[in-house]
């Protein structure tokens, strides 16, 4: 600890208490939060808060069990079926955290032979799960499809090649280039894992994530090499993650992969929380729109704004300024993001009024 706060990064954690979103109150005063991931204003939702609360009142508190071992009830099975459908997937697995699903999918997936290669910028839960992994790794630069290439080529020889990015990259709020990967892939026989922690829900028409997306712009995507993950924390309002593909690939999963056998089960009113956001956020397509216009209004590309400071001591500092002016907005430092790079790194919501965000601009602006 005493190396940690000379060199200036011991972090705190900090007690908040949400009242209607996006307000929350920080030591007896109520802000604007501006770095929820609650990208869809859906966390406080009646509808899920009520599903919660019906799922355990009909399943119970916890699932008494890992999955295998009596924990999957027919809560988990209904689902996974809705959360393939919804992701448009033969299947899909429901996992305990996405953290969980990276440490535990990129170990079984690219294994002793195989080659994976990451973006720079990959969170730190994928960069734990390729360290987790027997393959070996090539770091390529952050989006460099050339650099990404030149590496493919090169290891040819590799019994399998796996491409590892994320769909909205979590802290610099831009979109991985999903065709051209899929067209490398598809060319050097390589598969693709995305993390979608941060575009479902909000990526394509119906938030069904970068397919979709990408889809919608008239691109036609083989998917047959892709495996797609993503987490139910964020836009979807509640907790937990999802792999969705093959069923033979789900089978896999839940003889292989260790974060998934060796824990208990999500317990009922997260399952039940997740089941009604996957419901909705397809048919509300309103609260897409809303959050699209802010994110327009900051000329951004996805919900996440990154305002690069550089120095962490300035960002702190204006951290700081903006809470004693109403906005809660973090700021985000070394190891997460790299050094000389710190940034208050806001996020946008559905749950933000026109007001909130003309008054937010006007801070911004200000200085
Ligand atoms: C890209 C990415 N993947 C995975 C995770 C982890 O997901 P979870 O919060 O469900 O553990 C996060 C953030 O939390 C993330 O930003």
């Amino acid at each position: 600890m005493k190396e940690i706060e000379e060199r200036g990064r011991k972090r705190s954690l900090l007690s908040v208490h949400p009242l209607s979103p996006p307000i929350l109150v920080i030591e007896g005063q109520e802000k604007i939060n501006f770095c929820s991931n609650d990208y869809l204003g859906l966390a406080q939702d009646p509808r899920l808060v009520e599903a919660a609360c019906q799922a355990a009142r009909d399943y119970g508190a916890g699932s008494k069990a890992s999955c295998l071992v009596g924990g999957h009830y027919d809560l988990h099975e209904a689902c996974e079926r809705e959360v393939a459908a919804f992701k448009n997937t033969e299947a899909a697995l429901i996992l305990n955290s996405g953290y969980q699903a990276n440490i535990g999918l990129l170990p079984i997936l690219a294994t002793r032979g195989d080659v994976i290669f990451s973006d720079a910028l990959n969170h730190a839960s994928l960069i734990d799960g390729c360290r987790l992994s027997r393959a070996k790794k090539e770091v390529y630069s952050h989006h460099d499809l050339e650099a990404l290439e030149g590496a493919l080529k090169k290891a040819a020889q590799a019994r399998k090649r796996w491409i590892v990015v994320e769909g909205v990259y979590s802290m610099e709020g831009d979109v991985t280039p999903l065709p051209e990967i899929l067209a490398l892939a598809e060319k050097y026989e390589a598969y693709v894992y995305l993390d979608e922690a941060h575009a479902t829900g909000v990526f394509g028409k119906e938030g069904r994530g970068l397919v979709e997306y990408f889809e919608d712009q008239g691109h036609s995507l083989k998917t047959d090499r892709l495996w797609q993950m993503g987490t139910f924390g964020k836009a979807l309002g509640s907790f937990g993650a999802y792999v969705a593909g093959d069923r033979g690939w789900m089978d896999y999963v839940v003889n292989t992969c260790r974060s998934f056998i060796f824990t208990t089960a999500l317990p009922p009113p997260v399952l039940g929380a997740i089941r009604k956001a996957v419901e909705i956020v397809p048919q509300e397509s309103e609260r897409r729109r809303r959050l699209w216009q802010w994110v327009k209004m900051f000329q951004g590309v996805s919900p996440i704004i990154p305002i690069i400071i550089g120095s962490e001591q300035a960002t702190l500092h204006i951290h700081e300024r903006l809470l004693e002016e109403g906005f809660f907005v973090q700021g985000i430092r070394p190891p997460t993001v790299p050094r000389g790079t710190s940034r208050l790194r806001l996020t946008l919501s559905a749950s933000h009024t026109q007001e909130h965000i003309v008054a937010f601009k006007k801070v911004l602006e200000r200085g």
